[in-house]
């Protein structure tokens, strides 16, 4: 009986956090969070070159999930078929495999702040202004 009590209690705790709007972020100290946790897999800046692991991440706010064209995403994350917002971007960092099961992410973003100066910086990146024409196909 305490133990349904606890898993009740803790169930409900669980909702409310899950849908609590995350905080507003800081871009500034969102370009510093990215350098320090997602650079060494992707890029977010205008250039051609391929990121080391990962998708590019310019521009990825409003874009469709698994849909940069020069990266072989994971078949999970190419029938997602959603757009990224911010969101779930933030679900999406706090554990991937909630948002996309059996995405390749390893990485857990576990601070809410941490997570929302990441997507403030993504969001407002400035190298939007200056993305490189695509080649036409
Ligand atoms: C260890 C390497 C690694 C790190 C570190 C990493 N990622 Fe990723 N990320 C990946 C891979 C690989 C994928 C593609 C997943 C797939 O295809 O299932 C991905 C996919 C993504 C996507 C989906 C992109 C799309 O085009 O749909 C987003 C958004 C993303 N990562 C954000 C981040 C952010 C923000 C960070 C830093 C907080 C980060 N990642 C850190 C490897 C990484």
């Amino acid at each position: 009986m305490k133990t349904r009590l606890f898993l009740t209690a803790a169930l409900a705790l669980w909702g409310l956090s899950a849908q609590a709007d995350p905080a507003p972020g800081d871009a500034a100290r969102g370009a510093e969070v990215f350098k320090a946790q997602c650079a060494a897999c992707h890029l977010a800046k205008a250039t051609d070159k391929s990121p080391p692991i990962g998708p590019q991440l310019l521009g990825v706010v409003g874009r469709k999930a698994g849909s940069w064209d020069h990266f072989g995403y994971t078949p999970a994350m190419k029938k997602a078929g959603f757009t990224w917002d911010p969101k779930l971007l933030d679900k999406y960092l706090e554990n991937p495999y909630a948002v996309v099961p059996g995405a390749a992410m390893g990485l857990l973003v576990p601070s809410p702040s941490h997570r929302a100066d990441v997507i403030a910086y993504l969001s407002t990146n400035p190298d939007l202004l200056r993305q490189p024409e695509r080649p036409a196909p």
